[in-house]
């Protein structure tokens, strides 16, 4: 729909049926919205008969499973036609940006990768580059060890889009860290970590936000409370 349309300006286009957990942005380009977001190559996977009602959810939330590929989708305004490509091979999810690129064009991701086992886990940050259309860095964690999200932290005053730290959980089944790496050198590791009191459930998100925004944000809401 176009924005602030209303329910009447809802344009609809048909892609290949799919299944999609996490997006990584989209944006305006031309006539054309152009998205890229994780499509299942296999949405709804059989499920062997006589398993346990509690232990079928596993089988549609592991990506091992379900093989999302990074996929580039494209809706043109004006012709009314639709493409998309899948654009990497790497199985991998749950993608994070440097957020400042919300719904505008952005040049990299910073895509969970996953592990040849079959359960809701990542193992490692890819990172994308849609400028060249490929993996450009890559971290593999230590074995056993499972990260979620990896958030994008702008450096102070930084000026690309990629000078930053990311920052993840990273755990097994007992603890929970906090690793941060140089978004610029992925695949030289974590530069800090930090063991966190308590163990972090996986599949949880995060989200980074500077701390005078945030304040500006707790200030401006206090002044719609006491607001006559
Ligand atoms: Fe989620």
């Amino acid at each position: 729909m176009t924005r602030y349309g209303k329910g009447a300006d809802v344009v609809w286009f048909e892609c290949e049926p799919t299944y999609i957990l996490h997006t990584v942005n989209a944006y305006e380009e031309d006539d054309c919205i152009i998205a890229y977001a994780y499509k299942q190559l296999n949405p709804l996977p059989s499920v062997p008969a006589g398993t346990s009602r509690v232990k079928i959810q596993n089988y549609f939330l592991s990506y091992h499973i379900t093989q999302p590929r990074l996929t580039e989708y494209r809706f043109n305004l004006k012709t009314g036609e639709a493409s998309e490509r899948i654009i990497n091979g790497s199985c991998a999810e749950s993608p994070g940006i440097n957020s400042a690129y919300l719904g505008i064009k952005n040049r990299y991701s910073y895509n969970a990768l996953v592990p040849e086992i079959p359960f809701f886990l990542h193992n490692g940050i890819q990172k994308f580059d849609y400028q060249k259309m490929r993996e450009t860095d890559r971290y593999i964690l230590p074995e056993g060890k499972f990260m979620q999200q990896p958030v994008f932290a702008p450096r102070a005053d930084s000026k690309d889009e990629d000078d930053g730290y990311l920052i993840a959980y990273v755990g097994d089944k007992k603890e929970t860290e906090v690793y941060i790496w140089d978004a610029k050198k992925v695949s030289e590791g974590p530069i800090a970590r930090v063991q966190l009191p308590q163990w972090v459930p996986f599949g949880s998100h995060a989200y980074w936000g500077r701390g005078s925004d945030i304040r500006e944000a707790q200030e401006r809401n206090q002044r719609n409370k006491t607001a006559p």
